[in-house]
């Protein structure tokens, strides 16, 4: 049934930060739905959280699976007023080891199917769909990193999608400006999710962990802000910083990359 509830899908929600921010919501009185490939923490988030939520089994590398998740939101709900591209893996791929036949087997891209691919086709869903919102509009925030725009010599493969994600958000937030719908991104630190072993975790100092409820406040922070779009903001240990893009080498440089030259 129907209700005046705002609606959010949120991939990757079924743990971590898309738990954490789908609990915050549910809380708030939103209806989330959880689009998440892991069937079993998905059934089980969406109970513990109740009626507000729904679970919806989605691989977000498979086009179709998105497309469905998307039609069923609209189909319960009618709307949808906030998409968080989130769902991802860190894809501790040995990119650098000696390959063990010659000529090397092409790299594993797995990270890049998952965390660019999978939020490219979120990002441009939600467009679409949010275009067809009475009246149009809506919000999308995609989780990028730090690794979007720091070098990460252990993770280049999650760095490259990282950064794509970034560029992504920075360029499609000038092109919506005038449709009402915005898009932003956040770029954590660390943050001591299922994203990475325990073992992996406790080599990390206590201090270097961001806790979970920064994340979830600048995320609702960009949500509830109905004017700005655009933003990409770091998250790191307390401290949240906006992160805009350099500017512009010289005016030929913002012709060219503002499309005044064409
Ligand atoms: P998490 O592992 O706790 O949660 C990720 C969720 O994504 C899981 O529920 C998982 O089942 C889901 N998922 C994975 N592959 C999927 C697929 N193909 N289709 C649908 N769902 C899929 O990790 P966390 O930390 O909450 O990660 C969320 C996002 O935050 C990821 O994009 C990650 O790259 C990013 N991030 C995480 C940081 C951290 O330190 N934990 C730092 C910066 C960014």
């Amino acid at each position: 049934m129907r209700n005046n509830k705002k609606v959010a899908l949120i991939t990757g929600g079924a743990a971590g930060m898309g738990l954490a921010v789908t609990s915050k919501l549910v809380e708030d009185g939103w209806s989330v739905i959880i689009a998440d490939i892991n069937h079993d923490i998905g059934v089980q988030a969406a109970a513990s959280l109740g009626s507000s939520t729904t679970f919806i089994k989605v691989d977000v590398t498979n086009y179709d699976d998105q497309v469905a998740a998307f039609e069923k939101t609209i189909a319960i709900h009618g709307r949808i007023d906030f998409v968080f591209a989130n769902a991802g893996i860190a894809g501790r791929a040995d990119f650098y080891d000696s390959p063990d036949s010659w000529p090397p087997k092409p790299p594993a891209l797995q990270v890049e199917e998952i965390c660019l691919r999978g939020v490219v086709y979120t990002s441009y869903l939600a467009m679409h769909y949010m275009r067809r919102n009475q009246p149009p509009g809506g919000v999308i925030v995609t989780t990028a990193s730090a690794a979007s725009i720091y070098a990460s010599p252990d993770l280049p493969l999650y760095s490259a999608a990282k950064h794509g994600v970034l560029g992504l958000m920075r360029s499609m937030s000038e092109h919506l400006k005038n449709e009402g719908i915005r898009i932003h991104s956040i770029l954590p630190g660390a943050i001591r999710t299922t994203l990475h072993s325990e073992g992996i975790w406790s080599q990390f100092p206590k201090g270097d962990f961001t806790p979970i409820e920064e994340v979830v406040s600048a995320v609702l922070g960009l949500v509830n802000d109905p004017t700005s779009t655009g933003k990409a903001m770091e998250i790191s240990a307390g401290e949240v910083f906006d992160r805009s893009q350099p500017e512009f080498s010289n005016e030929t440089m913002r012709r060219i990359m503002t499309g005044k030259s064409y």
